[in-house]
């Protein structure tokens, strides 16, 4: 045996002419390992082959018993006294057991005992053990050459049969002992060298299923992402710019009138940045906003709190995208009045502990809608509709608090999966206290909502913690693996 089994192969084909069992041939071989070495010698075309499958017998527990000590038949016959009396069947019964009853049936059918009222008595003076002869050719050969014996023995469970691949193998058109490696590819080097004359080229394989395309993936969470913004702009939004992530704390908290003692002010809640820590100047309208904060306007009271430039210009990484919201509203008041519907989806970052649910850095989906005679009923109508297209029919709404928006509703819907209802978003319409400083005129309402995409991605893709979609503990084959997204089909369902 050499360390190629296929050198093996063409040696025995070349001194045999042929192999006409493989299992004979290469008993200790794995059949994998024989299938392995014909495929690659076939397309060579130094071999060709025939599968055969043989019906090997082994014997079972039972049969090794009769095989070792005898048939129960002819157990039983010896245990028979010779002579006219015998012996009581009571009695082989109790020394035999269950072996006494299938021995003196055996027994009886084959004309060596008889039945004398309550006794047994033999009918012939000496047996030949036919079974243990037959299991002794069966242990011997793995096979009987009589058909009715197998049948007859795996009957009484004394042997079962095995199904055995093996291949008959005869010499190809190509065939040597000879294995050269075969070029894949005519190179200009083979060209060049004349090599190409007598190299051995691998014949092409049409059925090979070719190596998947490795590119071009995108991970779940810009599925959904490219999803949604899909709705967005089906229903009109433009896209707003989200790529400052540092923002003062003006634009992120106080232009929204967020009061500057504001619990999500603090450090544990947001990252503030060490350098630059500061911005270097605020809007030229913070006056507006200082003046809100401070004595109100627009209906309000405002906090009646000092309110600092110094802590407006903390720069911070921003908390929620609303922050982009503040500015691109700030600008569309600097044109001419007109309806304006704007949507971002981006990172937002808060400082949080890490744990299933929570991550430091998340993706927000945002949108806005500015228009005259704006209502809540306006908002829930919308929500409805682009919640719709997200797959999620049954929506609910629940008042709720949030410094920039009066009245504020959290939106939960009913998922079909969960079979529950689930906390989606958060919405609300904008405070006067808000617009009115960023400079939109009287009249005009904006009402906006949030949601995290983190959210209906992990519903979607069945992730049941989020450090498995986003961070160091990613694992990347998943970005190929999971399926492509279609939010109406798969939100609300139960998904894989
Ligand atoms: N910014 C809010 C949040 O962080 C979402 C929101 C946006 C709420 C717009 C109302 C209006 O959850």
């Amino acid at each position: 045996m050499s360390k190629d089994l296929r050198l093996d192969i063409l040696n025995k084909l070349d001194s045999d002419g042929s192999i006409s069992d493989t299992s004979a041939t290469f008993k200790d071989v794995s059949i994998e390992s024989i299938i392995g070495a014909l495929k690659s010698l076939e397309i060579q075309e130094k071999v060709g082959y025939k599968t055969l499958t043989a019906e090997m017998w082994s014997i079972e527990p039972e049969g090794k018993d009769q095989l070792e000590n005898g048939s129960y038949e002819a157990r039983i016959f010896h245990a028979v006294p010779a002579g006219d009396r015998g012996i009581a069947i009571d009695e082989l019964k109790a020394k035999y057991g269950n072996i006494a009853n299938l021995g003196q049936g055996k027994g009886l059918r084959n004309k060596w005992l008889k039945k004398d009222g309550n006794n047994i008595v033999r009918l012939v003076d000496g047996v030949v053990d036919q079974t243990k002869l037959d299991l002794e050719i069966v242990n011997k050969t793995s096979t009987h050459p009589s058909k009715d014996v197998l049948k007859d023995l795996k009957r009484r469970n004394l042997i079962k049969s095995n199904k055995v691949l093996s291949y008959a193998v005869h010499k190809g058109a190509n065939f040597s002992t000879e294995l050269k490696k075969q070029s894949t590819d005519l190179t200009v080097e083979m060209l060049h060298s004349g090599e190409w004359k007598t190299a051995e080229f691998k014949k092409f394989n049409f059925d090979s299923m070719g190596v998947s395309p490795n590119g071009g993936h995108l991970h779940p969470l810009m599925k959904v992402r490219s999803e949604l913004r899909q709705i967005f702009f089906e229903m009109g939004f433009e896209e707003m710019p989200t790529n400052d992530f540092v923002e003062s704390s003006f634009w992120n908290f106080d232009a929204l009138f967020v009061p500057q003692q504001h619990p999500a002010r603090e450090l544990q809640d947001t990252f503030f940045l060490n350098d630059p820590a500061m911005a270097q100047s605020l809007p030229d309208f913070w006056e507006s906003v200082k003046d809100v904060h401070e004595v109100g306007g627009y209906g309000s009271i405002g906090y009646r709190c000092k309110w600092s430039e110094e802590e407006a210009k903390r720069l911070v990484l921003r908390t929620h995208t609303t922050a982009v919201s503040s500015h691109v509203l700030n600008k569309l008041a600097q044109e001419p009045y007109r309806p304006a519907k704007y949507f971002s989806i981006d990172r937002v970052y808060r400082n949080e502990a890490t744990d299933a649910t929570h991550l430091a850095e998340f993706h927000q989906v945002e949108g806005v809608i500015a228009d005259k005679n704006m209502s809540l009923g306006s908002l829930i109508n919308f929500l409805d509709v682009f919640f719709r297209k997200m797959g999620l029919k049954n929506l609910r709404f629940k008042p709720a608090y949030n410094p920039y928006t009066e009245p504020s509703m959290e939106i939960f819907c009913w998922h079909e999966g969960f079979g529950k209802w689930i906390e989606i978003g958060n919405s609300g319409i904008f405070r006067p206290e808000m617009l009115r400083p960023l400079g939109l005129e009287e009249g005009v309402q904006v009402a906006g909502f949030g949601l995290s995409l983190e959210r209906p991605t992990t519903i979607i893709y069945g992730i049941n913690d989020i450090r498995k979609l986003v961070g160091h503990k990613v694992d990347l084959g998943m970005v190929t693996t999971k399926a492509a997204c279609r939010l109406d089909k798969m939100m609300g369902k139960e998904s894989a």
